[in-house]
């Protein structure tokens, strides 16, 4: 396969974890005589730097001609600390999801085995967990408008809206993978309380006789939120509106005892991009320590999205081996090991690469 892909690292640790995706991504091109090609774009604060624009359009056209995006995480200190900035790297982040109409992010949650004790969960209450959440990422208070505040600046306001269609969608990709997994959906809203969620549930009532395989589920999201940590082991796929799912897959991810363990898919209607879901993690740049497991995952997901079932699965098989004998960086050393020692990101990206 000839694929073209969009790389964009972003800020901080960025270029390292997207370095080793890539290492990982060339290993498993000459096993399976796959040829990738790559494309850089800026994002983010290194594009405010370069550009004045967090999202240029010269990124955009790359992000539109590839067949995937691979992308790292924006975020700079320089800008966290200054609350006045008009240009932010997250509004980077916002119009790309928006422009290339990532409406779906994926998040599947699985806690290796070996790893189990890295929880801050009992090890009996998560072993064998393996879920995904759906959280819908275009929609909802995070881009309805009117939002703002009053002329005093004493009232503050922001305004959640969802139509059918933008339901409908994200509800079809969240059925469609729990077909393809233990077949029972769980729908979060809050219908007790919010018109949005009381519509959220209306459709999902319309379109579960298409899906007779798939069993429904509906809970508030204030259960879900405990469900989560009591038993995590219940949940196949979770859907959610965008709030509640950036609360919930937050809540989710520290399951797995490391962000930096946990991949992530956001796809649409045209090109999907792939990420991990942590963010730039600025106090480890440049310093070869962070974790690239969870782009590397990411990676691992492209591939299987285009087809490559096989290749996915060596990735993660090669993830899983580094992972059971200790090769992981300083996030998954276990103090209680004694010998074991942090490897650095790139040593983690190699043994990956070699196992593949
Ligand atoms: N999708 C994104 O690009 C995204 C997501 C979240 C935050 N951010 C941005 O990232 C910057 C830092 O935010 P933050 O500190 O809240 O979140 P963060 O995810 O960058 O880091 C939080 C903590 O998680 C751990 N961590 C994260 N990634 C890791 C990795 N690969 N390996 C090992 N440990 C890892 C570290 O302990 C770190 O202190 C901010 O500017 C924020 O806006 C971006």
């Amino acid at each position: 396969m000839n694929l073209n892909i969009a790389l964009l690292p972003g800020d901080g640790i960025g270029p390292e974890i997207v370095g080793e995706a890539v290492k990982v991504l060339d290993a498993v091109g000459k096993k399976y005589g796959h040829t990738f090609n790559y494309k850089k774009g800026l994002v983010g604060a290194c594009a405010i730097d370069a550009t004045g624009d967090p999202y240029p359009a010269e990124t955009h056209k790359i992000c539109r001609e590839s067949d995937a995006v691979l992308f790292g995480a924006i975020g700079d200190p320089k800008y966290d600390n200054d609350p006045s900035a008009k240009v932010r790297p997250e509004q980077g982040l916002l119009r790309m999801r928006k422009s290339l109409g990532l409406f779906a992010n994926v998040r599947p949650l699985v806690v290796f085995d070996s790893l189990v004790e890295r929880s801050p969960l009992k090890a009996e209450r998560v072993k064998g967990a393996d879920f995904v959440c759906i959280r819908e990422l275009t929609g909802g208070m995070y881009f309805g408008r009117p939002q703002g505040r009053s002329e005093d600046g004493n009232t503050a306001y922001d305004t959640c809206v969802y139509s059918r269609e933008e339901v409908e969608r994200i509800l079809k990709v969240a059925f469609e993978q729990a077909r393809k997994r233990r077949k029972l959906l769980t729908v979060v809203d809050k219908a007790n309380v919010i018109a949005t969620s009381r519509l959220w549930r209306q459709i999902a009532k319309e379109m579960a006789p298409q899906y007779p395989d798939v069993q429904v589920d509906y809970m508030f999201v204030d259960n879900a939120a405990m469900q989560i940590i009591q038993r995590p082991t219940y949940f196949d796929v979770l859907v959610t509106e965008n709030l509640f799912g950036d609360i919930l897959t937050d809540e989710s991810s520290v399951i797995s005892g490391s962000l930096g363990l946990l991949p992530s898919a956001s796809l649409g209607s045209d090109v999907a991009l792939f990420e991990p879901i942590h963010g730039s993690y600025p106090q480890a740049a440049g310093k070869n320590i962070a974790n690239p497991m969870a782009t590397i995952l990411s990676a691992a997901m492209l591939l299987e999205h285009v087809g490559l079932q096989q290749e996915g699965a060596a990735v993660r098989a090669a993830v899983e081996k580094a992972i059971a004998q200790g090769v992981v960086t300083e996030d998954l050393v276990d103090a209680s090991m004694p010998g074991q020692t942090a490897r650095s990101t790139t040593e983690v990206g190699d043994f990956v690469a070699a196992h593949v």
